[in-house]
C-alpha cells in the first residue's frame, strides 16, 4: 500500500500528515508495509524543509518532521501511489488537474477517506497561529490511527 498525502504547498498539512502516519504505522502491525510520502500541488517552496512552526509542533507531540522536504505533485505520482490523499477540497481539484488520462492513483480527501469525518477538511493554518497547527496535529493523527486501525482489519 502507497499512500501520498497533498496539501498546497508542502509545508504544513502534508508534512504533519506523512508524520503522524509514519509515526501510527511505526508502533502497528503494518510497520514496514505502509510506504507513506507527501506532496504539495505548488512548487514554491520545493526543496525547503517544513514550515518551523508545523515542526514545532509535531516536535511537540515527539514526532520529528524537520527531515522532510516539499516537492510539487507530478503525474508519475499517479502510477506510483494507490492513494492520493488530499487536505482540502481545492487541493482535490488541483490534483485531479495533474492527473494522466490512464487510471492511476485514487483520489480522496484524507478525513473522508480515514472515515473521521464525512466533509472534512483540514484548514490550512499557514496564515493563522500555534493553535491553527494544533488544530491540524489533532486532525491528521486522528486521521492517522483510524488509517491504522482500518488497514490492520484488511
Ligand atoms: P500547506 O500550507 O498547504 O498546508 O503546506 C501552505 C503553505 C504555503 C502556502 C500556502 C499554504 N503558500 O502560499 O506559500
Amino acid at each position: 500500500m502507497n499512500l501520498l498525502v497533498v496539501c498546497l504547498g508542502n509545508i504544513c498539512r502534508s508534512p504533519m500528515a506523512e508524520g503522524a502516519l509514519r509515526a501510527r504505522l511505526a508502533t502497528s502491525p503494518l510497520a514496514g508495509r505502509v510506504r507513506v510520502d507527501s506532496a504539495g500541488t505548488g512548487g514554491w517552496h520545493a526543496g525547503e524543509p517544513p514550515d518551523r512552526r508545523a515542526i514545532a509542533c509535531a516536535r511537540g507531540h515527539g514526532v520529528d518532521i524537520s527531515g522532510q522536504r516539499a516537492r510539487q505533485l507530478s503525474a508519475r505520482d499517479f502510477e506510483a501511489f494507490d492513494w492520493i490523499l488530499c487536505a482540502d477540497r481545492g487541493n482535490v481539484r488541483d490534483v485531479m488537474r495533474v492527473a494522466p488520462t490512464v487510471p492511476g492513483a485514487r483520489v480522496a480527501l484524507l478525513l473522508e477517506w480515514a472515515g473521521i469525518d464525512a466533509a472534512g477538511e483540514v484548514p490550512d493554518p499557514y496564515t493563522g497561529g500555534p493553535e491553527d497547527f494544533e488544530q491540524v496535529w489533532r486532525l491528521v493523527d486522528s486521521a492517522a490511527q483510524a488509517v491504522v486501525a482500518r488497514l490492520a482489519v484488511n
